[in-house]
Parts: C-alpha cells; sequence; structure tokens
C-alpha cells in the first residue's frame, strides 16, 4: 500500500471533488515552467486550506512561503469581497511567478506578496498593526517553523486558525535523535505547540499524490478556554 496506490486514491477523489481549474493549472503549470520546486500544496490539500478559511469565515489570512501563489490561490478565493491575503516570499524568483499567476487568477486586489525573510516581514507586519489575522498558513523553511509561530501568536486573536504543512516527512518527525534541521525545527514547533497555553492543537498524518506527510492544526483559545 504505498505510493502508487495513494496516488491513485488522491486521483479518484479529486476527480469527484476538486474541479478542474484554468488558473490553478496555469499556476503549477507556470510554477514549473519558471523551475520552480514542485512542492505546492496537493489539489485536494488545497480545498481543504479554502474549505477551512471558509469555514472559518475567514476576512483576514496570512501565509508564510508563497513559492508560486498556488496555496495563495486557494487561501484567497475562500475570502469574502473586502477581504485580504498577504503572503510572505523570500526568493525574488518565486515571489514574481506568484504574482503573475495571483493576478492570472483575477486576485491581484485581494492578496499581496511580500518580499523577504519572514523573519524580517513578520515583525515589520506586528509594527505596522497589520493583524490579527482569521487563519495563518505557515509553509516556509521548516527550520524557520518556531520562530513563525511566535509571530503568528503575535499576529493572531482567540479563534485564529494556524495551519502548518509538512510537519510529518516520511516520518522522520518521530526521530528524536535525528540530526536533520528540517526535523529539528519542526518537533521544536510541536513542542512549543504542546506547551503553549494560548493554543489547542493537534496534528494528522497524510498520504496521497505527495507522499507521506501531515499537518498541524491549532486554534487560539479566548482566556476562558485556557
Ligand atoms: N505554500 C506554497 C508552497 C511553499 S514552498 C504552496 O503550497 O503553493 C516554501 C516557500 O517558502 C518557498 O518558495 C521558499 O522560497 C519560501 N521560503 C523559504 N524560506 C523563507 C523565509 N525565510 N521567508 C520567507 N519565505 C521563505
Ligand atoms: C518542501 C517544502 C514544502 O513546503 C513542501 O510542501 C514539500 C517539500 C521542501 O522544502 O522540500
Ligand atoms: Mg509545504
Amino acid at each position: 500500500m504505498t505510493q502508487d496506490r495513494w496516488t491513485a486514491v488522491d486521483q479518484y477523489l479529486c476527480d469527484e471533488l476538486v474541479p478542474d481549474d484554468e488558473a490553478l493549472e496555469t499556476a503549477l503549470r507556470a510554477s514549473a515552467a519558471a523551475g520552480l520546486p514542485e512542492i505546492s500544496v496537493s489539489p485536494a490539500q488545497g480545498k481543504l486550506l479554502n474549505l477551512l478559511a471558509l469555514g472559518q469565515g475567514a476576512r483576514s489570512i496570512l501565509e508564510i512561503g508563497t513559492l508560486g501563489g498556488y496555496s495563495a490561490i486557494w487561501l484567497a478565493r475562500a475570502l469574502p469581497p473586502g477581504g485580504r491575503l498577504i503572503t510572505l516570499e523570500a526568493d525574488t524568483r518565486h515571489a514574481e511567478v506568484a504574482r503573475s499567476n495571483l493576478a492570472h487568477a483575477g486576485l491581484t486586489s485581494v492578496a499581496e506578496v511580500r518580499g523577504g525573510r519572514a523573519q524580517e516581514t513578520l515583525p515589520d507586519l506586528v509594527a505596522a498593526g497589520a493583524g490579527p489575522f482569521d487563519l495563518i498558513f505557515i509553509d516556509a523553511d521548516k527550520p524557520g517553523y518556531p520562530e513563525y509561530l511566535r509571530w503568528a501568536l503575535e499576529l493572531a486573536r482567540p479563534g485564529t486558525m494556524i495551519i502548518a504543512d509538512n510537519v510529518v516527512r516520511d516520518g522522520m518527525v518521530a526521530d528524536a535523535a535525528s540530526n536533520d534541521p528540517l526535523v529539528q525545527g519542526v518537533r521544536r514547533f510541536i513542542e512549543m505547540l504542546a506547551a503553549e497555553r494560548r493554543v489547542s492543537a493537534t496534528a494528522i498524518q497524510t498520504v496521497g499524490s505527495k507522499g507521506y506527510d501531515g499537518f498541524a492544526l491549532a486554534v487560539v483559545l479566548a482566556d476562558a478556554q485556557r
């Protein structure tokens, strides 16, 4: 029961539940043509992000790690009129491709790609009073996750949903002895979630067209819920 099966099932489920979409397909094609790594969320995961944002009634969304804007398109499409998405991207070329893909999807007025390392742009957002965001999606470099969680909490309110991609990594996350900085970053992130009284969190393992991985989901609690 491995990759071929997971891909076939993902294909079946997406054929049924995730309609073909010109802008999303163009975004993936343009990203690949520009030489970007093919590590966007899968279509089923993209739709999950869209549905979580819809269910959350999110009017403001923050994404950390844009790549070519594929997940940003899914998230921005969940916004009501007047809503906004800010997505942070360190790589100038990735940011350019993402801006072009978001424009093609008709989302230029809704979604802003902010260039620069998130370690610098997150404090800028706090200083500018840009929060609180209703949903925050963490998907940039994995060693940065602990720091991104700290800033996400600064930019949140009770009820904010925080989602983090790629927290399982072929199961490597369970290897306490790993020297891999990716694994260590994710483990510290999970430990922070566990210790943080301001959130309640879980994490779910996933298989599919992108292999074996998982995501963490946290909700910021009201004082009375802690
Ligand atoms: N969310 C995207 C995939 C993001 S891939 C999607 O699913 O469609 C991770 C991205 O994070 C890459 O584009 C990488 O350049 C960016 N990144 C890596 N380190 C970063 C940092 N310190 N600050 C901001 N972005 C970073
Ligand atoms: C990588 C990053 C991601 O965000 C992802 O979804 C898959 C892989 C990576 O850096 O390898
Ligand atoms: Mg990811």
